[in-house]
């Protein structure tokens, strides 16, 4: 089926995990990929995926080969040595890209005005042939989201939103995809076996076996940049939502908000790239009888957003070839935490499955 052109706005650790293990499965052709719906997606593979095109707005980034920046300060996946590439960083703006708890982390290149970068990008975007962007903003980066959704739009370049703006899920952004028929998949991916994952599950079982969910609370904490920059409360609504959303949609009646608790929660350096979760669910069976649940998720985070990346990115393409534009509501139900549509997990799978196979789509 030929490859998929992909751009990356955000080189910090997702990408970083992504693009590593992008190269691990080019050295070892002979393995199964582990953390995807299929080895095949109509015709395309993992090793399908190439990136063309690289944007951030760290000094030790812009200008650097993509290689490099991967492993660039405050960066932390070193899993893999990268071939030398020819893709050059090239300057976004930072808009509200960073927060002050990263600032010592990262120090952004300002050099050029905001509709000056707009034209380079668009050009850019066209003579790399970029078909589809994928989103690594940092969480809060509302602004510099919605940038990069219009450069989509204006360049036709299909959009995996990985982070927590709701443009895939919003209303009126998702009609300017459908209308300009560029494919959007989103909003915040769900991690493969990540904290969201499980607490929908176990949310939906304790439903499935008919008994009550009373009172839940999810604890995340992490030591990389992401972590960091969540210790800014302002800038965490959308993600507090999105994770939210995520476990209230598999209940038949809402958790009161004040029986809910879901959110990044701080900032331990020494943990680096592994993610603790500490999830807690209590509740009553028959007679009103109490059981509880206490539950404690470690996990390399990058490693868990890897290969749903790659799904979404190959529904993405799946939807330019057949011409589709808007919210692909299937991918995004099954890869992304806060979908336009919420279903619950095996029916988010089939719905895709049914995608895939060209036999459903909805437009919009
Ligand atoms: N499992 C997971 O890791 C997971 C799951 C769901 C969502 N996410 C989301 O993915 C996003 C990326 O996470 P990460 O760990 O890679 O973060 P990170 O801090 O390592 O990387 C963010 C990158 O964005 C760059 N950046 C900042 N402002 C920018 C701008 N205006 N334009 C372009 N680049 C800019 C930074 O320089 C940095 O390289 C976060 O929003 C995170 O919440 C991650």
């Amino acid at each position: 089926m030929g490859k998929i052109k992909c751009g990356v706005v955000g080189v910090g650790n997702c990408f970083a995990g992504l693009y590593q293990g992008l190269q691990y499965y080019k050295e070892h052709s002979e393995k199964e990929v582990i953390g995807l719906m299929h080895q095949d997606m109509a015709g395309y593979r993992t090793q399908d995926i190439e990136f063309v095109s690289a944007f951030d707005v760290g000094s030790n980034k812009v200008g650097k080969t993509l290689d490099e920046a991967t492993y660039a300060y405050p960066n932390m996946v070193n899993w893999i040595k990268l071939p030398k590439s020819d893709v050059i960083v090239q300057e976004s703006p930072v808009l509200d890209g960073v927060g002050k708890y990263v600032e010592d982390l990262i120090k952004p290149v300002t050099n050029k005005p905001i509709d000056q970068l707009k034209e380079e990008i668009k050009k850019h975007i066209k003579e790399t042939e970029t078909e589809v962007i994928v989103s690594y903003l940092p969480v809060g980066s509302q602004k510099a989201a919605e940038f990069w959704a219009e450069m989509c739009l204006e360049t036709g370049t299909a959009f995996v939103n990985c982070m927590p703006v709701f443009i895939a899920s919003d209303a009126d952004w998702e009609k300017r995809f459908r209308e300009k028929k560029v494919p959007v998949i989103g909003d915040d991916i769900k991690g493969q076996i990540g904290a969201t994952i499980v607490h929908r599950v176990l949310a939906k079982l304790t439903q499935d076996r008919g008994a009550e969910l009373d009172k839940t609370y999810q604890l995340n904490v992490g030591g990389n940049s992401d972590f960091k920059n969540m210790l800014e409360r302002s800038r965490l609504e959308s993600k507090k939502v999105s994770k939210t959303e995520s476990v209230q949609s598999q209940m038949k009646n809402r958790i009161p908000d004040e029986n809910i608790h879901i959110g990044p929660s701080d900032h331990v350096p020494f943990l680096k790239n592994t993610k603790l979760c500490f999830l807690y669910i209590e509740g009553r069976q028959w007679a009103d009888i109490p059981y509880k649940i206490d539950l404690k998720l470690d996990v390399d985070d990058k490693a868990n957003s890897a290969g749903i990346v790659v799904d979404a990115v190959r529904a993405a393409k799946i939807a330019l070839d057949r011409g589709y534009g808007g919210a692909i509501e299937s991918a995004s139900a099954y890869l992304m935490k806060h979908p336009p549509v919420q279903m619950s997990d095996p029916e988010a799978k089939s719905a895709l499955e049914y995608f895939i196979m060209g036999k459903e789509q909805k437009t919009g």
